[in-house]
């Protein structure tokens, strides 16, 4: 592998602890620095386990150009850092996921540019505009919403959205952030050779997600299960019916050493990565599959009104990265979800805390 020194921001968050976490276990030899504010609740969770395996920590903020400058040599930047939710800057200033997304990005850009070190981007499948993923044609069936066979769309099929979907129209807040510094991710790569990679994710989930109400459903409606407390369906129609694929994240881990393996595809190279069709599921399914694996059942309200940023179904096409990488997910929706209870039964203490 050509990296030998990673930084990852955000390195305490979910996704990237179990990217340093996992880097450290496969590669023993790599340095793995893992910067963080710690701001999300439970992100200090993860401190022991980083530092039980090897990975060296760094309280950082990215908005602080001081704190950026003082970061240690790296040769690859794993971007995890964000304020990750869709609602953001819903219901106050948008300014705090302004900053934190785009300026706080464009500070480890130019960290990257500095130690001409590559950048891999972790996007999201937000930045597909709302109004026409909510567009695509659609029949509801008794568990969950599926989109329709017939009528063809740029970008589109039933089996989900290319990364040649069309972009025009809002998109959030944080899907607005994501695409402004996928934008400038790729102008550092024409102008100044920074290699990128840009990864539109969709759900990505697993062991040591600190789930909310806003974000991170999966381990939500699973620890909400284990802790015996409410839950809600919330939008189109209070049923539940809404649709995400799912991706564990030791199957994007996979995705993501292919793609470090990979020198010709540092270029600005955009991929839509996620469960896919194959590996989806809707909230009513996701609700059967954590009563199997909590043996618990508890009450699940409905509301009926759709926040302006929530959408319908959302499925990868991705077909991009398994052309290049031959890579597909593996974990199935209920493995991922018993996966997830084990580890809060193994937690609960810790999880007590934040789940109170
Ligand atoms: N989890 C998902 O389903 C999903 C899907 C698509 C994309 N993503 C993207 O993946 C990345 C990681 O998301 P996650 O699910 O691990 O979220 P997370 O909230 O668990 O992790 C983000 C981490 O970044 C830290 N952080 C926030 N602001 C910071 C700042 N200014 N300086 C330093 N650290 C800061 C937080 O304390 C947290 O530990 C994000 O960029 C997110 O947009 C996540």
């Amino acid at each position: 592998m050509q990296f030998r020194q990673i930084l990852i921001t955000g390195g305490a968050g979910f996704v990237g602890a179990n990217l340093a976490v996992l880097l450290k276990q496969s590669f023993g030899d790599v340095t793995v620095f893992a910067c963080d504010n710690l701001k999300r609740r439970g992100s200090e969770f993860n401190l022991p386990r980083l530092s039980h395996n090897g990975v060296v920590f760094l309280h950082a903020d990215i908005r602080c150009p001081e704190d950026v400058q003082c970061w240690p040599e790296f040769d690859l930047l794993i971007d995890c850092s964000a304020e990750p939710s869709v609602q953001a800057g819903l219901s106050g200033s948008p300014l705090p996921v302004i900053q934190n997304n785009l300026a706080g990005t464009v500070n480890c850009l130019e960290a990257a540019r500095r130690n001409d070190a590559a950048f891999l981007f972790v996007s999201t499948s937000r930045v597909y505009p709302i109004a026409a993923v909510n567009g695509l044609p659609f029949e509801e069936q008794p568990t969950r919403f599926v989109w329709s066979r017939d009528g063809r769309r740029p970008g589109w099929s039933a089996g989900g959205i290319a990364e040649d979907f069309p972009l025009e129209g809002a998109r959030s807040l944080y899907g607005a952030t994501k695409l402004a510094a996928e934008l400038l991710l790729q102008e550092y790569a024409y102008s100044y050779g920074v290699p990128v990679v840009i990864n539109r994710c969709g759900l990505l989930t697993g062991p040591w997600q600190m789930g909310k109400v806003d974000q991170g459903v999966i381990a939500l409606w699973v620890a909400r299960h284990h802790f015996d407390q409410p839950l809600r369906y919330t939008g189109f129609g209070g049923e539940g019916k809404q649709v995400r694929d799912v991706l564990h994240v030791e199957d994007f881990f996979d995705l993501v050493v292919r793609q470090m393996r990979q020198p010709s595809i540092w270029n600005g190279s955009v991929y839509n990565v996620g469960g896919g069709n194959d590996v989806s599921l809707s909230l009513r399914e996701l609700t059967d599959l954590c009563r199997d694996a909590t043996d618990r059942s508890i009450p699940l309200a409905g509301d009926p009104a759709t926040s302006p940023v929530d959408v319908r179904i959302y499925l990868t096409d991705n077909s991009r990265a398994t052309a290049d990488f031959a890579w597909r997910p593996t974990r199935q929706p209920a493995a991922i979800v018993g996966d997830i209870a084990k580890w809060v039964r193994a937690n609960e203490a810790l999880l007590r805390q934040i789940m109170a």
